[in-house]
C-alpha cells in the first residue's frame, strides 16, 4: 500500500482556476497547486490558506486522489488552524467552504481521516456530519507513521 504511486495515474489530471473560495469575511485562497510527485510520492494537491476577515487563521490541503493510501490512511483533506485561532469551529468551516471544489472534481463523498486521540481533528469531522467506517490498524507501518487511523466518510 505504501508503494501503490504511479505517475500515470495522474497524467491527466487538472487544477482548476480557484484563486478564492468563500468571500470576504471567510474564506480559501489558494496559495499554490502541487502536481503529482512520484519522488515525494505526492498526490496532486492545492494548498489553501484558511483567511478571516484578511487574516490567515490556518491553512487547508485538497488532496485530489482516490489512491490507496489518501482514501485509506492520509484522507483527501488535511487542515490545521494557528493555536491563537482555535476554539471556533474554523477547521469544519474550512472543509464547507471548500465543497464547491469538491463537486467540481466530482467528488460525492469524501475520505477523512485522523488519529483516534486527536479529539479536536475527531469532532471536527463529525460536526461536518461525516459518519466513523472504522479505526484501522495499520500494521506494517514505518515508525516514523501512526498506526491507527480513524477513517470517516463525508457525503457531500
Ligand atoms: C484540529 C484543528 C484544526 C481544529 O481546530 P478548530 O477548528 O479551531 O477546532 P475547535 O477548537 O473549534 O474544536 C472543534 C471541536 O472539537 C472539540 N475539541 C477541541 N479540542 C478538544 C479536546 N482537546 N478534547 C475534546 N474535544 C475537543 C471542540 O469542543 C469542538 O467540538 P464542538 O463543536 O462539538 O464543541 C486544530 O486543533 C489543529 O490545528 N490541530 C493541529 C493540526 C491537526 O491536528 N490537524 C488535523 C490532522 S487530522
Amino acid at each position: 500500500m505504501w508503494h501503490d504511486f504511479t505517475i500515470g495515474d495522474y497524467a491527466k489530471h487538472k487544477f482548476f482556476d480557484v484563486p478564492q473560495l468563500g468571500d470576504r469575511q471567510f474564506g480559501l485562497t489558494l496559495l499554490e497547486t502541487f502536481p503529482a510527485c512520484a519522488q515525494k510520492r505526492w498526490v496532486p494537491y492545492y494548498h489553501f490558506a484558511i483567511v478571516r476577515h484578511g487574516k490567515d487563521i490556518g491553512h487547508l490541503n485538497f488532496r485530489v486522489a482516490n489512491s490507496r493510501i489518501i482514501t485509506e490512511y492520509d484522507g483527501h483533506i488535511g487542515y490545521r488552524i494557528f493555536p491563537t485561532f482555535r476554539g471556533f469551529g474554523y477547521a469544519a468551516k474550512a472543509c464547507e467552504t471548500l465543497r464547491p471544489l469538491l463537486r467540481l472534481h466530482k467528488f460525492s463523498s469524501v475520505i477523512l481521516t485522523c488519529n483516534p486521540d486527536n479529539l479536536a481533528s475527531r469532532h471536527t469531522i463529525e460536526n461536518l456530519g461525516a459518519s466513523l467506517l472504522e479505526i484501522k490498524e495499520f500494521k506494517d507501518v514505518p515508525r516514523s507513521m501512526d498506526r491507527l487511523k480513524c477513517r470517516y466518510q463525508w457525503v457531500l
